[in-house]
């Protein structure tokens, strides 16, 4: 009979595989004490003021900032693939209208491998230009399903508009303001990329299988479904709605502290300092505030983050990405629940940076568990069973 300690190794448990690194990557630097963020060798800092969702995705998918003719090529491919078949638009029709988003976008994508008469391949270029079709298709998939739910027909692209903007023209039919589509398009760029988190993780693991980009792809829209992931967004603007305003912040962050709750929007795994996509967001939200006559509401944010920084002097908790994110998404115009698809749209660029990275040295993702249960059991029969595990 076997005898645990006979397997047993001397092993070190990596829970939450805090500090492992799982490969070498060229794509995305963070410096969580210098509140730094760098795609590509170039600060988040750059990319935001001058770069475009598009250009980002090539950077961060090809590793080089693209040529006029590079920059053509993939803008023109995402156009191409923007649109989705009438077939396919016929499956987003049967989704119950009381479905999450994020789950009509995981199962979206999962289904986007049964119209491509060959989703598999082992070849890297197909890999990228599929992943790409699929990131074409993400904002229409998300702008379709809402204008279902609301009751109205799905607007086909335009044509002819970034990808930021064709997502807002979608979603409403009407041009949207340039602003907001600038707005939008940082947004974007502000999401699209974050080293290895627990979603890029997951897409790397299915990757590493040699597995489709339809699969790679929904691995990480369903990792990027948990709360302790995406989902603060819709926390932290439900937060600044319910205190409402400035005045009651001092009061929701004191009783928050008091009761150990988690002010939404703070706190971070990295970033032991201010995330700098935050201050980035922050400087829109003021921006978009004033065009939109919703001072109330950025006030209020700017207001319980305030108090929050001066309860929490001393520590390591600032304000994250999220803190201003879902006020932005809000003040456009979108709806709370649309938020985390949004997010989504934005990260399949960092998904398949890394999984394509990966594949270039593919080695399988296999780690081990240390077996801690008894071994050697009678088999019982059913009748003496005591219905529990055995002592
Ligand atoms: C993001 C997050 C999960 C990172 O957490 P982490 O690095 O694993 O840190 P921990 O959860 O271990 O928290 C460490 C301490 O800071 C406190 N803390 C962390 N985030 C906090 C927050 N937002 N508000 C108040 N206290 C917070 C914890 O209560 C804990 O205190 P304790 O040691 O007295 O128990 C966490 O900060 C959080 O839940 N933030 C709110 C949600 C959020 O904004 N998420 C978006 C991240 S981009």
């Amino acid at each position: 009979m076997y005898k645990l300690s006979a397997i047993r190794e001397p092993v070190v448990i990596h829970k939450g595989l805090d500090n492992v690194y799982v490969k070498e990557s060229r794509i995305c630097y963070i410096d969580g004490e210098a509140s730094k963020l760098f795609y590509r060798g170039y600060s988040i800092e750059e990319l935001a003021s001058h770069s475009t969702f598009e250009e980002t995705t090539y950077l961060l998918i090809y590793g080089w900032l693209p040529t006029h003719s590079q920059l053509d090529q993939i803008t023109r491919q995402l156009e191409l693939h923007r649109t989705l078949e009438p077939q396919f638009l016929d499956l987003i029709r049967k989704f119950p209208a009381k479905s999450d988003p994020m789950d009509v976008l995981r199962t979206a994508v999962s289904a986007l491998a049964l119209y491509d008469p060959q989703p598999m391949t082992d070849d890297i270029t197909d890999k990228t230009d599929k992943a790409l079709a699929i990131l074409a298709k993400v904002p229409t998939i998300i702008a379709a399903f809402h204008r279902l739910r609301t009751g109205n027909n799905p607007i086909p692209p335009k044509g002819n508009l970034s990808h930021a903007a064709e997502f807002l023209y979608m979603l409403t039919g009407r041009d949207p303001d340039p602003y907001d589509a600038h707005v939008m398009d940082v947004a974007l760029i502000l999401h699209a990329e974050h080293e290895m988190n627990a979603s890029t993780f997951a897409c790397t693991v299915t990757a590493s299988t040699l597995a489709d980009m339809y699969s790679v792809l929904t691995s990480g829209i369903g990792t990027l479904r948990g709360p302790l992931h995406g989902g603060a967004n819709e926390a932290a603007l439900k937060t600044v709605l319910e205190v409402g305003n400035p005045g009651n912040a001092e009061s929701y962050v004191v009783d928050a502290l008091a009761h150990k709750r988690r002010i939404m929007g703070f706190g971070h795994r990295v970033y032991k300092t201010w995330d700098p996509r935050y201050l980035i967001l922050k400087k829109l939200a003021g921006e978009l505030a004033q065009k939109k006559n919703q001072a109330k509401l950025f006030d209020t944010a700017v207001a319980i983050e305030t108090s929050a920084r001066k309860h929490l002097e001393g520590t390591t908790i600032f304000p994250n990405v999220d803190s201003y994110s879902g006020i932005v998404f809000h003040m456009l115009g979108i709806e709370t629940d649309l938020f985390t698809p949004i997010f989504a749209m934005s990260r399949i660029s960092g998904w398949t940076a890394h999984a394509i990275e990966y594949l270039e040295a593919n080695r399988l993702i296999r780690p081990k568990a240390l077996y801690v249960g008894k071994l050697g059991l009678p088999y019982t029969p059913i009748e003496t069973r005591s219905g529990k595990a055995p002592e």
